[in-house]
């Protein structure tokens, strides 16, 4: 079958070439992928900043289609379903193997274009919204806002009562994130004033430390990435002016478990019934994926960057 491959050498990140078929464990379907997403952990992996788990690991992660053949082992939707997936990978390709877990079923209102967008980027705003603890009248400063977890956070967080400041390059990537509910978009955190309850922080470098800085006493700051590539640096004695007794927590979507099914699920129900309006920045051919790598990382895509398998 057609697959995207991790491209050789220092060329083009991907290439589009010949992969083995799925050959599926009894609890896995087998999908014939319409559509799947790119996201930033996937170009990292391809431009080696993150390890990849295998020497045969291809990237596809976030992928919506067609159940062409059900889980040996009765768990799960039946052939001719269409579900939205989390595979752990090989999903940029005509067909994948799907742990049934990591899987819903879409309505007919949800296209697969618009459910390609959901799975990483949606199930990590869940996961980050719990990690954050109640935010009905709370300040919740979130970075990176102009991403495909920003632009999810932001109208989850704000839909549930919180005051979202968000922050992004410029005015125009942050268009939609006023109309998804954010009280305030700002172009650098030195711009934003706190004090905040709630910091969510994934650029990483300057922006920690300024994010930490408006963080209010006894306040919250979820550390989830570092899409700026430099690591943070903190200065203990800067802290006394404000966070005192704040905390930082590191956060990993994947520790509160390896089920991704019901988180599905619930982004899948919130779309169908109007509640929330996937941010898709970009719909190409499958042929573009390295294009669209390309525009990820030169910030150039709003949201999500979805592919369509022709
Ligand atoms: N911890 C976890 O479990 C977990 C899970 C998923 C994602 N993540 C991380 O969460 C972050 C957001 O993920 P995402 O999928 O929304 O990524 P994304 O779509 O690429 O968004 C990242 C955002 O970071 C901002 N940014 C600031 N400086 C940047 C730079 N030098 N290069 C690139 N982007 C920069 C960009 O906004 P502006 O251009 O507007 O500044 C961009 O919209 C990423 O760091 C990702 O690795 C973590």
């Amino acid at each position: 079958m057609r697959a995207i491959l991790p491209g050789p050498g220092t060329g083009a990140p991907v290439v589009l070439g010949e992969a083995p078929e799925p050959e599926p464990a009894a609890d896995e379907l087998v999908l014939a992928v319409e559509a799947y997403s790119v996201n930033r952990g996937e170009t990292l992996q391809l431009a080696g900043v993150l390890p990849r788990p295998r020497p045969d690991w291809r990237p596809g992660k976030d992928v919506a289609g067609l159940v062409l053949r059900a889980a040996a082992d009765g768990t799960g939707p039946a052939a001719g379903t269409r579900v939205v997936a989390h595979p752990p990978g090989y999903g940029w390709a005509e067909r994948v193997a799907v742990p049934t877990r990591n899987a819903a079923e879409l309505p007919d209102s949800v296209d697969s274009v618009t459910a390609a967008a959901l799975p990483l980027a949606g199930i990590t705003a869940l996961r980050l919204l719990r990690a954050a603890g109640p935010v009905a009248g709370r300040r919740v400063l979130l970075t990176g806002a102009s991403g495909g977890v920003g632009h999810y956070v932001t109208e989850l967080a704000a839909a549930s009562g919180a005051a979202v400041t968000a922050v992004c390059a410029s005015r125009e990537r942050g268009t939609r994130l006023p109309e998804l509910g954010a009280v305030e978009v700002v172009t650098s955190v030195e711009d934003a004033e706190g004090p905040f309850d709630v910091a969510l922080e994934s650029v990483g470098g300057p922006s920690l430390s300024a994010a930490l800085a408006r963080t209010a006493p006894g306040g919250l700051l979820v550390w989830f990435g570092q899409a700026g590539g430099a690591p943070a640096t903190l200065d203990f004695f800067e802290f006394f002016k404000g966070p005192a007794q704040a905390r930082i927590a590191h956060f990993d979507y994947t520790a509160s478990g390896p089920a991704y099914g019901d988180d599905l699920a619930t982004l899948v129900r919130l779309v169908a019934g109007g509640r929330l309006h996937p941010e898709i920045g970009t719909v190409r051919d499958w042929s573009r994926t390295a294009d669209v790598i390309a525009d990820l990382r030169g910030r150039r895509i709003r949201g999500n960057a979805v592919l369509t398998v022709g």
